[in-house]
């Protein structure tokens, strides 16, 4: 008896032309996407599944236990009817139903949206999982509501979700795999890299290594969305969100943009290259709207900028990973600054903190190795006794990490020098004096773009003309 029970219907007969492949089948952590949802509906307790699928379709796996109905229409609300009708004789107390786009959402994601139809009991409810302020799938249905789709003159879902607001129930879930679909090749991507990069945090960072190779793959706009969406939810100063990126993937554009961070190859090759602003663009239209003037000249302010765009960089970047993609952080993107804001058409008070290439990775570069973790954390007061230790520790992990390197070298690699350790190397670069190269105009062109950089009590002197 299915009667009282929260029942799942899978959506599978669309033909997945976009993706080149039947959705149903494609493999998604070692299991065909529809084995995992399958899974993860009977994990989160719904019973009976239905399953529809076009008629004449590849066989599903044998053993999915699922009741697998066909349809002849490719609309997907002929599918909804469809499967409606498997269930009538006997129908469950309500449902969840979703197209195989969403194969990617969690057991406790099923579990919460479940656990909300069981409390709606027999009263009419349409329970919505909302993702970040956006409604996605499984939509759960109570049966006096699913029944109404059976009605010829219903064209979608979203007729029914939409014609009595009074009766749906939102469940706020975390899980981004209700609004991403597998809809092209890229997701199909996303979601097998999503499955690779799941390890805690603390492990995801520690893994981190700077990737200047990439796979001549995509990266998807929904993806790159994902994952900017995602790394925005740091802390920022005051509350001011002060960063904007602009994500660049036009080959001209791109050739350009790589060519002002010293036409360094990688960046040449990454399908995606991010410029991380720091912006107080927004803060000088806010103060505008009011009739004040945005105090945009202070070091204070520049500082604040900087470091809400760093802070959101790093994010950005661990998200990337968490996904499976690599970057790499670009410094070399302050070379120009000027005519960097310029191919990007940034407004005032925005500049490059720094940009970060973005794409699937080639080979594997060994991780290189920080120095020892007494240098960096301190506990209470500062131990300067440490320091010659932590500066021979980190010389010989230095050479270590260029002796492994080397031993790995591919025919026609330039060697590093394995002689020289981490204090020389930094004594080299920054040495005074020394300007760092490339950097020479950095303060000029940091005032161009409207941050002053001065102290309180020289400020409204020589204002930028136009910031
Ligand atoms: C702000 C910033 C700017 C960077 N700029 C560049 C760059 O222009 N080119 C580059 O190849 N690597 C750049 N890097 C990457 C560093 O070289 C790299 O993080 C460091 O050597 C440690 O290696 P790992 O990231 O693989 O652990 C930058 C890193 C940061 C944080």
């Amino acid at each position: 008896m299915s009667s009282r029970t929260t029942a799942a219907l899978i959506l599978a007969a669309g033909r997945g032309e976009r993706l080149g492949a039947d959705k149903a089948l494609v493999e998604l952590g070692g299991r065909t996407a529809v084995e995992r949802l399958v899974r993860n509906f009977r994990a989160a307790g719904c019973a009976p599944i239905v399953i529809v699928r076009q008629r004449g379709a590849a066989a599903l796996p044998a053993d999915l236990a699922a009741t697998i109905v066909e349809v002849d229409s490719e609309e997907m609300v002929e599918s909804l009817r469809c499967g409606l009708r498997a269930w009538t004789d006997d129908p469950p107390r309500s449902l969840l139903v979703t197209p195989i786009d969403h194969a990617m959402v969690g057991a406790s994601t099923i579990f919460q949206l479940e656990n909300e139809l069981r409390t709606a009991g027999d009263s009419q409810a349409v329970v919505l999982p909302i993702c970040r302020g956006r409604p996605g799938h499984p939509v759960g249905l109570t049966w006096n509501v699913a029944v109404e789709a059976l009605d010829p003159e219903v064209t979608s879902l979203r007729e029914i979700i939409r014609r009595d607001s009074d009766r749906n129930r939102p469940v706020f879930v975390e899980d981004g795999w209700t609004r991403r679909d597998l809809d092209r090749p890229e997701d199909l991507d996303a979601a097998r890299g999503h499955l690779a990069g799941l390890v805690p945090a603390t492990e995801l960072m520690a893994r981190h290594r700077s990737r200047r190779s990439f796979l001549p793959k995509p990266v998807g706009d929904a993806q790159l969305s994902w994952i900017v969406d995602s790394a925005r939810h740091a802390s920022t100063s005051s509350f001011v969100q002060a960063y904007s990126v602009v994500a660049v993937r036009d080959p001209e554009r791109k050739r350009r943009f790589a060519e002002l961070c010293a036409d360094q190859a990688h960046v040449h090759e990454a399908p995606i290259v991010l410029a991380i602003c720091a912006d107080l663009h927004r803060l000088a239209e806010a103060c505008a709207r009011h009739g004040a003037v945005l105090e945009s000249d202070s070091l204070e302010s520049f500082v604040q900028a900087t470091v809400d765009a760093a802070i959101l960089g790093q994010n950005i970047q661990l998200a990337a990973e968490s996904e499976s993609l690599g970057s790499c952080m670009i410094g070399a993107a302050r070379n120009h600054p000027v005519e960097l804001a310029e191919l990007l058409g940034l407004p005032p008070h925005v500049y490059v903190v720094f940009g970060m290439t973005l794409g699937w990775p080639a080979g594997d570069p060994l991780p290189r190795t920080r120095m020892p973790l007494e240098a960096v954390l301190h506990l209470e007061t500062y131990d300067v006794s440490r320091t010659e230790a932590v500066l021979d520790a980190a010389d010989a992990s230095m050479r270590a990490d260029s002796r492994a390197a080397n031993a790995r070298l591919a025919a026609g690699e330039r060697p590093v020098n394995e002689t020289r350790g981490w204090t020389d190397r930094m004594a080299y670069l920054f040495r005074a004096p020394n300007p760092p190269k490339g950097r020479e105009h950095l303060l000029a062109a940091l005032r161009a773009r409207g941050f002053g950089l001065r102290d309180p009590e020289q400020r409204g002197t020589d204002r930028v003309p136009g910031a």
